[in-house]
């Protein structure tokens, strides 16, 4: 029997992976059994948080039945006490997905997503099943200076510059992965930037949406004009991840969950479908700027979301940290994965019209509460961005 761990189900990815694996679509396979470590004082608690969450991406009834199909480990990977209940011992599959994507907490992602994992590592080392350790890593391992085209086979090199501490731990854990428990069968999966669903569009979350609102808002893009960003929705990549923890046979060990070089977003594209879809809005002639130029950052913002408010200034900052990253113009390749029969997601371009319309009257600054967790509390002199 296929036994599944996973972690960070309380999350947006994490939530559309539990929401995909016990769906009514024909690839969900009922025989399956779910185990969810989940945060919380009690089980009924850790329940209620993982019902909510299931309930962004399904009708809320469903949500209810499914949740009844699954086991929940009341844990926390920084307490290893908690990952010794003995049903783990019979897991065959483990997909991590757990972490502290905060940009401003440093030591603490070290503690969650360096020192977690290697307990959850040492943990999975007795589970005499385990066929597949699946780690969700990020695509910007890479670091702040990396060359165009970043290949699936690059591992982290330790020497890269990092615009935040996140990817820094992120690296980190990976590298330990593959040094420390090479005994393993640890395959890394690495998502660009997620954001957005194909169908429900922002209903589950407006995480790095909004961004892509303010920008063309300000009608800024940070970078090359004609180059684009690399954007999948968190549907894709959850079905990604499912079919890749439960494909028989892998042909490597690292993968991006990227839209490559063949889908990624144009910023002309993105601008032509923002005017499509919002016309009362006039039209769309973005200007390049250079992260780190922030004045005419500063000032577009304040012409249009002022800076009276800690969520505005929140936001001016979160901006400025997601401008470095996108002025970077870093495709991810993603021929392994194709390579594995998954098809390609779509542009942001295409799926926009859903996110637009899902939820229907939320302003930016709205949006931008779903990550404001990540931001509150950024230094307001931030890391310059590293030289190309
Ligand atoms: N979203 C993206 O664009 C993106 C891109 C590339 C890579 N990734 C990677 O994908 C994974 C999921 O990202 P996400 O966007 O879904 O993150 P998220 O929404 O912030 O969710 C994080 C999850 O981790 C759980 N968690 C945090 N600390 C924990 C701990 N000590 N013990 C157990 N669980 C803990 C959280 O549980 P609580 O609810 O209890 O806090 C939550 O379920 C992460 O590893 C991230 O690095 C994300």
């Amino acid at each position: 029997m296929t036994t599944v761990l996973l972690t960070g189900a309380t999350g947006f990815i994490g939530g559309a992976v539990l929401a995909h694996g016990l769906g009514s679509h024909p690839e969900a396979r009922p025989e399956t059994r779910w185990i969810c470590l989940v945060r919380g004082s009690n089980a009924a608690r850790a329940r209620a948080r993982l019902l909510e969450n299931l309930s962004r991406f399904m009708a809320a009834e469903a949500a209810r039945e499914a949740i009844g199909r699954v086991e929940i480990v009341v844990g926390d990977i920084t307490a290893p006490p908690s990952l010794e209940d003995r049903r783990l011992d019979a897991v065959t599959h483990i997909l991590h997905l757990a972490a502290d994507t905060s940009f401003r907490a440093q030591e603490h992602c070290h503690r969650v997503n360096v020192e977690g994992t290697r307990a959850l590592a040492e943990r999975a080392r007795r589970m005499p099943n385990l066929c597949r350790f699946l780690y969700g890593g990020t695509a910007m391992i890479c670091g702040g200076n990396p060359p165009p085209l970043v290949r699936e086979a690059d591992a982290p090199a330790p020497a890269a510059e990092h615009i935040v501490p996140y990817t820094r731990t992120k690296a980190a854990t990976e590298a330990m992965l593959r040094h420390e428990f090479a005994d393993l069968p640890a395959v890394m999966v690495r998502p660009s930037i997620v954001t957005g669903h194909r169908t429900l569009g922002c209903i589950p979350s407006s995480s790095i949406f909004w961004m892509f609102r303010a920008g063309d808002r300000l009608r800024l893009v940070a970078g090359d004009l004609d180059g684009g960003i690399d954007v999948v929705p968190v549907d894709w990549t959850a079905e990604v991840l499912v079919g890749l923890m439960l494909k028989p046979e892998l042909a490597y060990d690292s993968y991006h969950l990227s839209a490559g070089l063949r889908k990624r977003t144009r910023w002309s594209d993105l601008a032509a479908a923002f005017e499509r879809c919002d016309p009362q809005g006039g039209p769309r002639d973005y200007s390049r700027f250079d992260a780190g130029d922030w004045k005419i950052l500063r000032a577009r913002f304040e012409m249009a979301f002022g800076l009276g408010g800690p969520l505005q200034l929140a936001m001016l900052r979160a901006m400025r940290s997601y401008y470095q990253f996108s002025t970077l113009g870093v495709a991810f390749d993603n021929d392994r994965l194709a390579a594995e029969g998954f098809a390609l997601p779509p542009t942001l371009a295409e799926y926009l019209p859903a996110c637009l319309s899902a939820p229907s009257g939320l302003s930016i600054i709205d949006q931008f509460a779903d990550d404001l967790g990540m931001f509150d509390g950024v230094p307001e002199s931030l890391p310059k961005p590293v030289a190309a």
